[in-house]
């Protein structure tokens, strides 16, 4: 794999076809689910930019655990049921917040946090961690963020984890 990443800000459903297809081609042939995570956040993030972006894993089926991010220092832990993570993974559904304010329980790991899309990966049917991307600015994520990174969380449900 050529070790730089093609980005194209033209159109974000065009960027996200080619982030995910170069994602998956950086991924191939290497086992170690640590090295994969840690590529394919850097890749999202110098794709578009994102604030933070970051997965949280589930341990002993009663909280989420910090995974592999970039950008500012967060909350390690996360109960079940608890902020938009927690929530997502006990919904088991991809949860976007236009203003985090507005989220009952939403956890300010950063005030300067403003909307937020948490994405449930599933693997054997069962939610086993969450895919995190935090914006500065009031509704970034739209219905392209949630097809896209929807997408990818089940291949990364099916291939990284
Ligand atoms: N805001 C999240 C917590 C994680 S941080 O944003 C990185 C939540 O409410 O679950």
């Amino acid at each position: 794999m050529a070790e730089e990443l093609h980005i194209d800000t033209s159109d974000k459903a065009g960027n996200y076809n080619s982030i995910i297809s170069q994602i998956k081609a950086l991924c191939e042939g290497e086992q170690n689910t640590i090295a994969n995570q840690s590529n394919i956040i850097a890749a999202l993030k110098q794709a578009f930019g994102f604030f933070w972006i970051g997965f949280y894993w589930v341990e002993n089926s009663e909280e989420l655990v910090l995974g592999p991010f970039q950008g500012p220092i967060a909350c390690t832990r996360i109960r079940k049921g608890k902020g938009v993570c927690g929530t997502s993974w006990a919904e088991s559904r991809t949860i976007v917040v236009d203003d985090v304010e507005s989220f009952p329980g939403h956890i300010a790991c950063s005030s300067a946090s403003k909307s937020e899309i948490v994405v449930p990966i599933i693997k054997n049917n069962k939610v086993v961690g969450v895919l995190d991307v935090d914006s500065d600015r009031l509704a970034t994520f739209d219905e392209v963020d949630h097809r896209f990174l929807n997408e990818l969380c089940t291949w990364i449900g099916q291939h990284i984890v």
